[in-house]
Parts: structure tokens; sequence; C-alpha cells
């Protein structure tokens, strides 16, 4: 048993990273065969961890299924990141505590951000005594002993480590797209923005060796792949841990010789964006032209309350950089409104800066406070009243902006990569354009997993309608 502890979290130490290997170890004879369900909240790098867990599960020889009901292990992996993120976590739980009283063999387990948290996992070891095992962030490669062990010993089996020097390579993946690809490319992060729980959750700052990364779409290519999109909590980090001056730019040039037609890259933190970085995006042709930019507040002081490290000055100047040289690019970002002593002034600031750079779109937050970050010390003295309404008021305009966005592309004929037929409408196909945005696609063929070029004929808030030309 391991159990986290925050303060061990917040560490960072100077040693190098190590490179592991992922060693593959048998899983329990009662679980070969049987059923497992994965379900994942959170992030596009919570998603990968997905791929992994389902990708070692079955290489072990379980089977999937997407029926609660049908399934002997069920493993949640979860986000921390707002308290709705929990919320969600712990309803599933009851659901599933409920199954088991029928189906006494079932297996659960916990795994992810959340289970970094010291006080849920303590929450789960006094109340929680049906969870049959946790594990962390630190130890997916470990999994199968987590479960092993557990079933040997007949006892709730926990363990979680609070922070690492470790990349795995090698760990299996059951991939979701077979043409677009999540790859990690950096992990952890050493921001610390005082709101957020990932520093605490995702541990130190680690870049993978280029070698490995590149290989890695190498197979992609070969195996079919027509995107990859490169992952961190702030890719503009890259090899800052790693190498003396290689960095995200030199990695975009040596991903961009393997061939892959469609290169993007989440979450890009201001404060690391460098002009070669720019460059690199706009002269390389399978580099797409979309940056997501969070930029939080409108407010220097806010700004500096969250431990951002830039001016809405500076952000706007690197905001401008990017739309003059990547053409065609757009930009969405992040904000956080109610932050703790955001005034109704700071947040006029945001509003102005909506209206400032007339983002393509945002995702927008009320601020959480989350357990051991500074911002959850500080007095929390905005109402939730004033919170809802802030919100409200923020997303009409970002909503009127990202509707503008969109207008601005009927009538043009763009390229989109083809993923399927459309959730909403089984007559369609859905993609995306090379500027992120969601199409609905009028086609007489499948087109599904190709580029082709696409006539938009009509703009939704959220997504567009063309015609395959
Ligand atoms: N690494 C990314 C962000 C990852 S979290 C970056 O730095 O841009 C995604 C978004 O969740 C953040 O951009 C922020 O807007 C929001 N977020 C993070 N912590 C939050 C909190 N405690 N309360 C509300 N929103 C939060
Ligand atoms: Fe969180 Fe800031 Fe790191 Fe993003 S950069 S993950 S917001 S600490
Ligand atoms: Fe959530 Fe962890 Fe991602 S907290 S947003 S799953 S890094």
């Amino acid at each position: 048993m391991n159990l986290p502890n925050m303060l061990e979290a917040k560490k960072r130490d100077n040693l190098e990273v190590n490179n592991i290997d992922y060693k593959s170890t048998l899983l329990d004879k009662s679980l070969v065969g049987k059923k497992y369900f994965v379900r994942t909240y959170g992030c596009q790098m919570n998603e990968h961890d997905g791929e992994r867990i389902k990708g070692v599960l079955s290489s072990e020889g379980m089977i999937e299924t997407d029926s609660l009901e049908e399934a002997d292990l069920v493993i949640l992996n979860t986000c921390a990141i707002r308290e709705n993120a929990h919320d969600k976590v712990f309803g599933f739980m009851g659901l599933i505590k409920k199954l088991k009283e029928s189906k006494p063999d079932l297996l659960m387990g916990i795994c992810g951000c959340m289970a970094q948290e010291e006080s849920v996992v303590n929450e789960i070891m006094s109340k929680y005594k049906y969870v049959d095992f946790v594990f962390g962030t630190h130890n997916l490669d470990d999994m199968i002993n987590v479960i092993n062990t557990r079933i040997k010993t007949n006892k709730q089996n926990i363990e979680v480590y609070s922070n690492s020097n470790n990349v795995c390579e090698g760990i299996p993946e059951k991939r979701e797209s077979k043409y677009t690809a999540w790859v990690d490319i950096i992990l952890g992060c050493d921001k610390f923005c005082t709101y957020c729980i990932v520093p605490y959750t995702r541990g130190k700052q680690r870049s993978r060796r280029k070698e490995d990364i590149i290989s890695d779409v190498e197979k992609l290519v070969k195996d079919g792949y027509k995107e990859v999109t490169l992952l961190g909590q702030n890719v503009n980090a890259y090899g800052k841990d790693l190498y003396p001056d290689y960095t995200l730019a030199d990695l975009f040039r040596d991903v961009s010789k393997t061939g892959i037609p469609r290169i993007r890259f989440v979450t890009s933190h201001p404060w690391d964006f460098t002009d070669e970085m720019i460059d690199a995006i706009s002269e390389l042709p399978n580099v797409m032209p979309y940056v997501h930019l969070p930029i939080q507040s409108g407010s220097d002081r806010i700004l500096k309350l969250m431990g951002r490290r830039y001016t809405k000055e500076e952000y706007l100047t690197l905001y401008n950089k990017i739309r003059e040289k990547v053409k065609g690019v757009s930009i969405t970002t992040d904000i956080i409104v109610g932050f703790p002593g955001e005034t109704r002034e700071d947040f006029s600031e945001t509003l102005d800066i909506v209206n400032t750079c007339k983002f393509d779109g945002a995702f927008t937050f009320i601020f959480s406070p989350r357990e051991n970050t500074p911002a959850a010390l500080l007095e929390d003295n905005v109402s939730l009243e004033e919170k809802n309404e802030r919100l409200h008021e923020l997303n009409e305009l970002v909503n009127k902006y990202s509707n503008e966005s969109n207008q601005r592309e009927v009538g043009k004929v763009v390229k989109c990569l083809v993923l399927g037929k459309s959730e909403k409408d089984e007559s369609k196909y859905m993609g995306y354009t090379e500027n992120n945005k969601l199409v609905n696609i009028v086609s007489d063929i499948d087109v599904t997993g190709e580029i082709v070029d696409v006539k938009i004929d009509e703009a939704k808030s959220f997504s567009l309608n063309g015609t395959r030309v």
C-alpha cells in the first residue's frame, strides 16, 4: 500500500528523467477472457491514458465492453480539475456499488488525477470500501500488479505515488480512432498556476525523448493515421528539461518530416511561446493553423494572483503575432470567472480582452477551489450568484464571436479530415477543418479517414454544414 501525499507531490528536484520500458505482467487467471469497462474523464492526456489502460487490459487477454452490466472489471480514470469532475465520479461509483450487490465478483478500480488527491483516497478508504483498488498517474504501467494483488489478498489495494522522475515508453495502447492519434510529448507541469491541481496530480515536468516521439509518429504514418495531436499541459515547454537547445519548434520540424498529413498540439502556455515556434507553425504545411492559448483573465491584477507570469499586454502582443504570421489561424482560449477577489472591474477587463481578441472559441469556467492549491486559501468573496451571472455574460460574448468566426467560413472550400458518420445525422459525415472547426458533411460516398475538399454551406454556433466537392 502507498498513499498520495500532497507535500511530496509539490516537490521538484533537479534529477534527470528516468526512461523506462514497459514490462508486461501476467494478469490473474480469473480475469483472462473476461470483460472490462473503462470510463475516462478530463483532458486529452487523460483520454490517452484511458487508451493505455484499455491497451494493457486487452493485451493481457481481457475484452472491452461498452455495457457496464456485462463488465467483470470497471475502471474509472478520473479528473480532478474542478469540483464537478469529482461529483460525477462519486455519482458513478454509487451506480457500481448497486451493480456489485447483484454481481459480487465485479471488480472496481479508480485511477487518474483524483487518485492522486489525499482527501479522495482517505474518503475511499473510510467510506467506499467497495472500491477494490486505486492506482495513480505515476504507476499506470504497474496497473496489472495492483489488480493482481487485490485479487490475491482479497483486500482493498491502494498503490499511489506522489511524484515521479520516470517516463515509461511502450505501454500498449488501444486507440479510439484509426485516423487521428494522441501522442504525449511532455508529462507533468511545473507552472504551478495558483488555482490549478495538475502540478500535484501529474508531477514534475518531463519531456519524452524526441526519438521516441518521432518513432511513434512514424509508426502511426505506417498504420495509415492522418493526424497526430502532440499533447502536454504546456507543450511549449517541450525539451527544456531534457535538451540544451532543442525546442518545440525543432520537434515540429522533425515530426513534420515523417510525412504525417496533419500535426496538432495542445495546450500552449503563453509564457513559453517563442517566435521560432510561430515561424515553424506558419512555415510547415502539415502543422495545422490552430492554437489553443488560454488567457484565464483580462485583468493584470488577477493574472498576477493566478501566477500566470504574463500581462494582458504581453498576451495581446503574442496573440497578434500569431494572427499575423499564421495564415488562416484560429485561436481559442480558456477563461476562469470568479477567481477570489475578482471585482466587477476585473471582470470587465476580461470582457474587454474578449472584445479585442474576438476568439474563435473559448472554454469558460467558474473558479473551483482545489485542495492544497494557494488560491484555495484566498478569501472566496464573489457570491455564487454573481459568478453565475459573470459566466452567463461571458458566454454570450464568447458565443457571439465563435458564431462570427464560423460565419466567415461560409462559401469557402476547405480541407476536412473525415472521422466518421455524423453523430447528429447518420446520413452525413463529420470531420475537422485545418483550423479545427467541426463540419457535418454531405457526401454520396464514404470518405471516412480521408482529407477531402468541402464547400461550407452554413454556419451554426458550434459547427459548420458543408458538401463534399
Ligand atoms: N495546461 C493548460 C490547462 C489545463 S486545465 C493551461 O495552462 O492552459 C484546463 C483549464 O481548466 C485551464 O486552462 C483553466 O481555465 C481551467 N481550470 C484549471 N483549474 C481550475 C480551477 N481550479 N477552477 C476553475 N477552472 C480551472
Ligand atoms: Fe495548471 Fe497552469 Fe500547469 Fe496549465 S500551466 S496545467 S493551468 S498549473
Ligand atoms: Fe483533469 Fe488531470 Fe487532465 S486533473 S484536466 S485529467 S491532467
